[in-house]
Parts: structure tokens; C-alpha cells; sequence
């Protein structure tokens, strides 16, 4: 799969990123025709999607990395594209890895189709030894959810930012996920939403009370607990994160 980012400047990007303490939106940037392809593999997705309610903080449908590489392996193919990856490690400044071939957020889509689907207030923690970073897609969006988010809320000495976008599909946001405290506001009746998220780290070990803790998070919010205990058996490992939006 083709990513057509050449032309964007990414040394404006690149200061962008830094200015805003680890973060960048682009409006336009995954190609139109890549776009409806996601769009329709988000589609044919929706009889696995995995639905999760944690009252209070977030309610919504996902479809994890694994149902990902066994049904739509084309997703797991732009997760690994080298111009994506070289990309991004321009923009972050950081040598990025894919996360760890157990981790169910390496790659997911969260879909927001029923009333009052939404996440609460977060940071994507990294249960990892080095930073995590998000990137998110737009595949579709026919409702008013917005991104909510607060830039600088870590930043010693500065002031928070707080700012709100609606990224349609095609467009990207991407940052750090232990600097930016964001939330996806609630969808309303009979709208439809599905943002795909990559995460990539910068060391992809994880110490064993954090993978303990992921874990659990992981089956409680997202997956389901067959989904993330059974998959790799007995060896299975847990995953990365429990928030993402
Ligand atoms: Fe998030």
C-alpha cells in the first residue's frame, strides 16, 4: 500500500510536533483511495467487533490487531509500511519499533456506533520501558464526536493548551501517548464513527507488573478475556496500554 506523504513538509511538521509538546494533526494525509479501503475493510469488520462499557469512562466497539492480521492482513501491512514508519520517526524524532506481536493495540479499530459511545479523559499510558506513540486515522465519520485534548498538561513550566478537532477520514493525529490528555466526546443516536490507531514504542520491553496490570485493563475495557488470554495460550503476553482513543 501506497502512502502519498512526500509532499507534506515535514520539517514545518516536525517543529509542529515539538512546539505542541509531542503533537501534530494532518488534515489530509492517507490517500482518498487507501482511505475507502479502510473505510469498507472497517465496514466488513463490524460482525467482530468487540463491544465494551466501563461506566463512566468509555463505552464503544473494537476490533483488535489479531481479528486484524486474520481478516483484513492488508491494515497489518500499512502498519509495517517503511515510508509510514520513516515518517513518523522524522516527525517524532525517535526510532520507532512496531509493538510487540501480542499486543492487541499494535493496530485497532474503534468504532463509536451507538448512543453515547465515547472515552473519558486519558493519557495513553506506555506500560513500556520507552514512549508509546499513537497515531490515529479518520476511516469514517458521520457523527459529532470530537477529539478533545489538552497539549502541555506535562510540559514543566508551561501552560496547558486545551483545543478540540473532528478528524475526518484520512486525516492523522499523532503523539505521545504519556503527553497528550484527550477524550472522544459522546456520538449521538444513529451516528457512525471508526478511527484506526497504530502505536509504536521506542523499547519494546515490558516490565511484568505493568504487563499484569495492561493486561487485565485490556480484557476489561477492550478485547475480552478470551481475546487476550486465549489467543497465544499459555505464553501468551499482554498487551500495551489501557486507554486509546
Ligand atoms: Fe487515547
Amino acid at each position: 500500500m501506497r502512502v502519498s506523504i512526500d509532499t507534506l513538509d515535514r520539517k514545518r511538521l516536525r517543529e509542529q510536533f515539538v512546539d505542541q509538546g509531542a503533537f501534530v494533526y494532518v488534515d489530509r494525509f492517507v490517500p482518498g483511495e487507501l482511505t475507502a479501503r479502510l473505510a469498507e475493510s472497517a465496514r466488513a469488520l463490524l460482525p467482530a467487533v468487540n463491544r465494551n462499557y466501563l461506566p463512566g469512562h468509555k463505552q464503544g466497539g473494537s476490533v483488535s490487531r489479531h481479528t486484524i492480521d486474520r481478516l483484513a492482513p492488508h491494515i497489518a501491512e500499512l502498519y509495517r509500511s517503511r515510508v509510514l514508519v520513516e515518517w513518523l520517526e522524522a516527525i517524532t524524532g525517535d526510532k520507532l519499533l512496531p509493538s510487540p506481536q501480542d499486543d492487541p493495540h499494535a493496530y485497532a479499530l474503534y468504532y463509536y456506533t451507538r448512543e453515547g459511545d465515547h472515552i473519558g479523559w486519558h493519557y495513553d499510558t506506555s506500560y513500556y520501558e520507552g514512549r508509546r506513540y499513537t497515531l490515529l486515522i479518520g476511516v469514517i465519520d458521520d457523527s459529532s464526536c470530537r477529539l478533545d485534548y489538552e497539549l502541555h498538561t506535562r510540559t514543566p513550566g508551561a501552560s496547558p493548551v486545551a483545543d478540540s478537532i473532528q478528524y475526518p477520514p484520512g486525516a492523522i493525529v499523532l503523539f505521545d501517548g504519556d503527553k497528550l490528555r484527550h477524550r472522544i466526546t459522546p456520538s449521538k443516536a444513529g451516528e457512525m464513527r471508526v478511527s484506526l490507531t497504530f502505536e509504536y514504542v521506542t523499547d519494546a520491553r515490558m516490565r511484568p507488573w505493568r504487563r499484569f496490570v495492561s493486561n487485565m485493563k485490556d480484557a476489561i475495557a477492550y478485547f475480552g478475556f478470551r481475546q487476550v488470554f486465549n489467543v497465544f495460550g499459555a505464553k501468551g503476553r499482554p498487551s500495551a496500554g489501557p486507554d486509546t482513543a
